[in-house]
């Protein structure tokens, strides 16, 4: 590949995308396996060499799959990358790759809630590891944190649904290396956010959200330019996990991964606006958006993000039900989790995501009855001031009083 290209040209295409049929587009192969010409007993299941165009079965390596790995790793700034079946795959199996039993891990206090069930459900309460969630968003608390035992600080920046942030490049500075510091890279995507560049051994994604964009695939990545580690998440990825992602899913991936750009920089323009209306409304308590002035790590978000991203979250001033009105008048934003795709979606943490949680944990950790989450989408601005508006009314309407 031409290091020399620029994101947006890498985004498009890689030599290797073209190489066989003369195929512009990279052809879905759905192929499980692979005729082998010859037998040759020398040649184990591990010597096909994807880059030298053989593959032997499609668990191992598929020609679909290893184009778009090729241009995650390339766009991440990493030597190597493995696409799996979701988001939680890629940190599982790169937390897997890392932590021990009798291991320890400091992670986001913030973290994705699945993320951080993995952790306590999987590593805490089974394999006998001993979890830390901190506040990270003081650098030195994570480092104050980190022990001997360490293997694992994982961390998630803005995190979901809060948007706060940590600073990569001072935890990377904090962590040794006998320490994995791995990276969610989710929410701003490679477009916006380079942590390996800051210092990050791993960054994983959940694929499902703005690398492929348009809410039609379950996927996850991980990226390094660690050989050690790389060679660990490969066996896991294709051995000893198998926890790949499909041919048809790296395909509409690699699709989606086009747009990247052109998607993020309309996510973000049509975020800022609405954070700003947001801001100034007097129905609304707090926005958290890192674009804004008055976010606490504003000038944080400006030294390690290239951008602010598409995610916004906002308080209403009111109670439960106000949020419930609000939600049920909406007409272009849906009423549905998960984000980064084209279309706003919207949802109420406290009675989707985080209603799991007891009431009194959730508040103690930010999550309001009134917190709203917002994925803006690419949509015209002005559609979702006015249904955003149309949210507003109907809260006035259930305050007025009756007449009756
Ligand atoms: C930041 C972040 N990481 C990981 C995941 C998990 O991804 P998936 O749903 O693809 O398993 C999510 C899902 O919402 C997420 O928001």
């Amino acid at each position: 590949m031409d290091d020399d290209r620029r994101f947006d040209t890498t985004a498009i295409a890689t030599n290797g995308d073209t190489a066989e049929s003369g195929d512009v587009v990279r052809p879905i192969h759905l192929s499980s396996t692979f005729e082998l010409g010859a037998l040759d007993p020398s040649v184990g299941l591990d010597d096909a060499d994807p880059a030298a165009g053989e593959f032997l079965y499609s668990r191992l390596s598929n020609p679909t799959r290893h184009a778009l790995e090729e241009r995650l790793a390339a766009l991440e700034g990493g030597d190597r990358a493995f696409a799996f079946s979701s988001g939680t795959a890629a940190v599982a199996t790169t937390a897997l790759s890392v932590v021990e039993p009798g291991d320890h891990v400091v992670a986001f206090d913030d973290l994705y809630a699945g993320t951080r069930r993995l952790l306590e459900t999987v590593f805490e309460d089974r394999l006998d590891v001993a979890v830390d969630f901190v506040d990270a968003t003081d650098a030195e608390t994570v480092a104050a944190a980190i022990e001997p035992e360490t293997s694992l600080v994982m961390m998630e920046t803005p995190t979901n649904p809060l948007l706060k942030l940590c600073d990569i490049e001072a935890i990377a500075a904090a962590v040794g290396d006998d320490t994995t510091f791995v990276v969610d890279n989710t929410f701003l995507s490679p477009y916006f956010q380079q942590p390996l560049d800051l210092g990050a051994d791993v960054v994983v994604h959940s694929t499902t959200k703005y690398i492929n964009g348009h809410s039609d695939s379950v996927g996850g990545a991980a990226i390094t330019s660690d050989d050690d580690l790389a060679a660990t998440l490969e066996f896991h990825q294709r051995v000893g996990l198998g926890d790949m992602l499909a041919p048809f899913d790296s395909f509409l991936v690699a699709r989606g991964l086009k747009t990247l750009p052109v998607r993020m920089e309309r996510h973000e323009d049509n975020a800022s606006i609405l954070a700003t209306h947001l801001d100034e409304h007097e129905a609304v308590r707090a926005v958290h958006y890192p674009g804004l002035d008055s976010h606490p790590q504003h000038e944080l978000a400006r030294k390690q993000q290239s951008g602010f991203g598409g995610v916004l979250s906002f308080e209403l001033d009111g109670e439960f039900e106000d949020a419930q009105a609000f939600l049920e008048a909406l007409d272009v934003f849906s009423l549905a989790v998960s984000l980064g795709g084209v279309e706003s979606l919207i949802e109420h943490p406290a009675g989707m995501t985080h209603e799991p949680i007891p009431r009194e944990t959730r508040l103690e950790n930010g999550i309001t009855d009134t917190l709203i989450r917002v994925s803006v989408g690419i949509e015209h601005p002005e559609d979702l001031l006015a249904d955003l508006e149309r949210g507003f009314t109907a809260i006035e309407r259930t305050d007025a009083p009756t007449t009756d």
